[in-house]
């Protein structure tokens, strides 16, 4: 195990993270790894898990594998927990990290399409990855699931609005869960990040001397008054991670 943040906490347990090739999830993955846990990694290209299981591998992690999944797909979500099973023969931590914003404008110009894909990958496939890993949480005695929200959850920024809505929808899906999964000693609970340096996010940074006014107010509107980097993104996660006090069962952390 690497001892590059001295910390052991996760030692012994196993955690999957979905799209977490790049970005917010690749650094997650990086830190539970780093703090003792067996991590299996996903995205939807092949090229992309291999690259970050490098990247990982490069970095000290020996307990870590990958594996194609696409949050959307009901075979994908399948194979992932199977796989994981197979590698490590439980699972511990779920962060459902997977997000999309597919486009930036007003939320009454979105389309129905975009609108459908907005819920269906934010909502819907996490929603049910969550339900299939449930049961062998259970049988495992407990666990962890963490999702990924996001600060647009509870300020709706111009421009990305309806995603927004969608984040607000993991909000009330994690109190839900929460309640659901309490009596089989599994806790849900959320961070909501602000505004990180990301390919995602570009659209919200790039190019920021000649940004429209809603790109404007959304960088100046960081609590910090400036825009996070993935690598400081994942200090939160391992906080509700097996290591958090059992009365803390639901909370989202911004
Ligand atoms: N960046 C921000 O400012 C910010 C703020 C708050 C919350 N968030 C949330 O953080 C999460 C990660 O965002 P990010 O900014 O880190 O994005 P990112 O850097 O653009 O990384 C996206 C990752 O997701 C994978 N991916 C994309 N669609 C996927 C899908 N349908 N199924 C599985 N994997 C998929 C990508 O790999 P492949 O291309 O190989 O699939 C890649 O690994 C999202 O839920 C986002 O809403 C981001």
């Amino acid at each position: 195990m690497s001892g590059k943040f001295k910390c052991n906490r996760l030692e012994g347990k196993v955690a999957i993270v979905t799209a977490a090739t790049a970005g917010i999830g690749l650094a997650i993955a990086e830190r539970l790894g780093h703090e003792g846990a067996a991590v299996v990694i996903s995205s939807r290209k092949e090229a992309n898990v291999n690259e970050a299981l490098e990247y990982l591998k490069r970095g000290g992690l020996q307990k870590v594998e990958g594996i194609v999944c696409h949050v959307g797909n009901a075979e994908h979500r399948e194979r992932f927990v199977k796989f994981t099973l197979e590698k490590f023969g439980k699972i511990d931590i779920l962060v459902n990290n997977a997000g999309i914003n597919p486009d930036f404008g007003d939320i009454l110009d979105i389309s129905e399409s975009v609108w459908d894909k907005l819920f269906e990958v934010n909502v819907k496939a996490n929603f049910l990855l969550t339900k299939l890993v449930v049961p062998h949480m259970e049988k495992n005695g407990g666990g962890n699931i963490i999702f990924n929200s996001s600060y647009s959850a509870y300020k709706s920024p111009p421009g990305i609005a309806a995603y927004g809505v969608s984040k607000t929808a993991i909000v009330a899906l994690i109190k839900a869960l929460a309640n659901s999964c309490a009596s089989k000693n599994i806790r849900v609970n959320g961070i909501a990040p602000g505004v990180i340096k990301t390919k995602m996010s570009e659209v919200l940074w790039a190019g920021a001397e000649d940004s429209t006014d809603a790109q404007a107010q959304i960088a100046s509107d960081a609590a910090m008054g400036r825009i996070g980097a993935p690598k400081n993104a994942p200090a939160p996660w391992p906080f509700w991670s097996p290591t958090t006090p059992a009365t803390l069962p639901e909370s989202v952390c911004s």
